[in-house]
């Protein structure tokens, strides 16, 4: 079977013929038709993640038909059309993973492939509303945004949400739920154009990151915020301090910018902020986020679809931050 596998640090993705994977006990077989691409596949690409065993097939996110079931899988399972979670192992704790956890795609093989085998616990129906490519966009940053807004962030009906980075597939993804639940939504981006785009899905308005008095502009525009979902860390990650109204939360799920500098513990104390970090999900918010999609008829937003042949020329796009929305490949025969 085809298969874009990293073999080597900073080397492109190479189209290789592999063994089509044999189930094993509790497992299904997938024959994918599309995956879509994350910032943690660049992250591996460029030797910026934990524990990084290659040669290895990459991709968290696929859609495709179930083929074949192993052992102790029912049958009624093969022809259905299935997204993947990529939460592999969370364990049995709500709050956080368990020590076995992993996301599907390095060091297990990934879905930038024609088949992958998958636990048959990770798989559920794809929302029958979308397109295979639009089904593809959703597993990991669905779940990330949906854990981070709800279980995490608490968000109510109608808060105030602001939301880092939009041109982000998990940014993007939280600005569609909080949406749905009428809040009131402004957002950062590094491009005007990203911004007006964020408008024209229903947000407020929002801010450039590059301007580093984003946080005055924002709260002179649009006040404080009940609530800020922040995927940079970095510099900027203090001033959600300044823009959180009282008693407000921010939750964080990734360092995109790097560390958090110069956090003020009297604006923190002072406001009674909570801070929280979130990773991934588990089943059961894998399950409610579908849930979600399927009762709002949400349609991710997709940046642009790629045939899994030019995996290469779908990771220079993500690099060079011209997307907005998920970058799917379409995953042919
Ligand atoms: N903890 C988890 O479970 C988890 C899950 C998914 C992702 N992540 C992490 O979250 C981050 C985003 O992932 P993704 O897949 O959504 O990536 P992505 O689609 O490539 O989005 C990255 C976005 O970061 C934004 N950005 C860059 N510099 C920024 C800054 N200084 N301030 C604010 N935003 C900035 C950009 O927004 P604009 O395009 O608007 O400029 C860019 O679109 C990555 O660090 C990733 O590793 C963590």
């Amino acid at each position: 079977m085809k298969a874009a596998v990293l073999e080597a640090l900073h080397e492109d993705l190479k189209i290789k013929e592999l063994e089509r994977p044999v189930p094993e006990s509790g497992e299904v077989l997938v024959r994918l038709t599309a995956a879509a691409i994350n910032h943690r596949d660049l992250f591996i690409q460029e030797g910026k993640y934990a524990k990084i065993a290659l040669p290895c097939t990459l991709g968290s996110d696929g859609v495709g038909i179930v083929e074949d079931i192993g052992p102790n899988v029912g049958v009624g399972i093969i022809g259905q059309r299935v997204v993947i979670n990529p939460s592999l192992d969370w364990g049995e704790q709500e709050e956080y993973q368990s020590r076995k956890f992993r996301v599907l795609g390095m060091p297990d093989a990934g879905t930038f492939a024609r088949y992958i085998c998958v636990p048959a616990q990770n798989i559920s129906q794809a929302p029958a509303h979308l397109s295979d490519e639009e089904a593809a966009a959703l597993p990991l940053a669905g779940l990330t945004a949906y854990r981070a807004l709800f279980r995490k962030g608490a968000f109510k009906r109608g808060e105030r949400v602001f939301i880092t980075g939009i041109g982000g597939g998990v940014a993007l993804m939280a600005l569609q739920f909080s949406l749905a639940l009428d809040a009131q939504v402004c957002v950062s981006s590094s491009t005007t154009a990203k911004i007006e785009k964020a408008v024209s899905l229903g947000a407020d308005g929002g801010v450039l990151y590059s301007n580093s008095e984003w946080h005055k502009k924002l709260k002179s525009n649009f006040g404080h915020f009940d609530l800020s979902i922040d995927g940079a860390g970095g510099d900027s990650f203090a001033r959600l301090l300044d823009i959180a109204a009282p008693g407000g939360r921010i939750v964080n799920y990734g360092g995109t910018s790097g560390p958090i500098k110069e956090l003020s513990p009297q604006r923190l104390f002072w406001k009674q902020l909570v801070i929280k970090g979130s990773t991934m999900g588990n089943a059961e918010d894998f399950k409610n986020m579908l849930a979600f999609v399927n009762e709002h008829s949400l349609h991710p937003v997709i940046d642009s679809v790629f045939p899994l042949e030019e995996v290469n020329q779908a990771f220079k796009r993500m690099l060079e931050a011209q997307h907005f929305g998920k970058i799917v490949l379409r995953i042919s025969e």
